[in-house]
């Protein structure tokens, strides 16, 4: 799949059902629940990747930011298991920090479970580094990395 036949926008309140079903595929742990994804998507928080048709929702990331920082902090993050290793994260992940450096931040920061490997391989690969570590940082006990990336300025074409 390529970036045209991506649609990257703001989900909406009736998306609700569709992400609480994903949240329950992609984690076993510290779930977003539905009414905080209500929440979430009324602050504008919550984006959603669909493919080409625009219909189902393949991928989704929560993006949550204070007014006074310089820094945005990527809450959730995950691609349905059937849409994964075809670059769909590479896509949402480019909008999500293009949206950052548009909002102002400079860092995109965000924890990651220590032992999910795929996730952490991903976030290396695209610049984020370990800032610190966590203990028991998860509902079930789980060990977290802290990783952070410098948004770089994007040169005008
Ligand atoms: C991590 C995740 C978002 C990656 O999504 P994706 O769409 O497969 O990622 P992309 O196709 O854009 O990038 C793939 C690259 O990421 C890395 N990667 C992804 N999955 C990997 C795995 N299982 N093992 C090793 N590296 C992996 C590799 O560098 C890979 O490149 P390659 O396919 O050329 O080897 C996806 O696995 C996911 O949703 N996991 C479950 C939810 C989750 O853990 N989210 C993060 C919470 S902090």
């Amino acid at each position: 799949m390529n970036g045209q036949a991506a649609h990257i926008g703001l989900a909406a309140l009736a998306d609700v059902d569709a992400l609480a079903s994903l949240e329950t595929r992609l984690f076993f742990t510290d779930r977003c629940s539905r009414r905080s994804f209500r929440h979430l998507i009324r602050r504008q928080a919550v984006i959603v990747l669909r493919g080409s048709d625009a219909g189902a929702i393949l991928g989704y990331a929560i993006l949550l930011t204070r007014r006074n920082s310089g820094k945005m902090r990527l809450y959730s993050f995950g691609i349905v298991e059937e849409a994964r290793r075809q670059g769909l994260a590479t896509i949402l992940l480019h909008r999500l920090e293009q949206m950052a450096r548009t909002a102002g931040k400079h860092t995109l920061t965000l924890e990651v479970g220590d032992g999910n490997l795929a996730a952490l391989s991903f976030y290396r690969r695209h610049g984020f580094i370990q800032y610190g570590f966590r203990l028991h940082y998860y509902e079930d006990g789980g060990h977290a990395i802290l990783m952070k990336k410098p948004l770089a300025e994007v040169p005008e074409p």
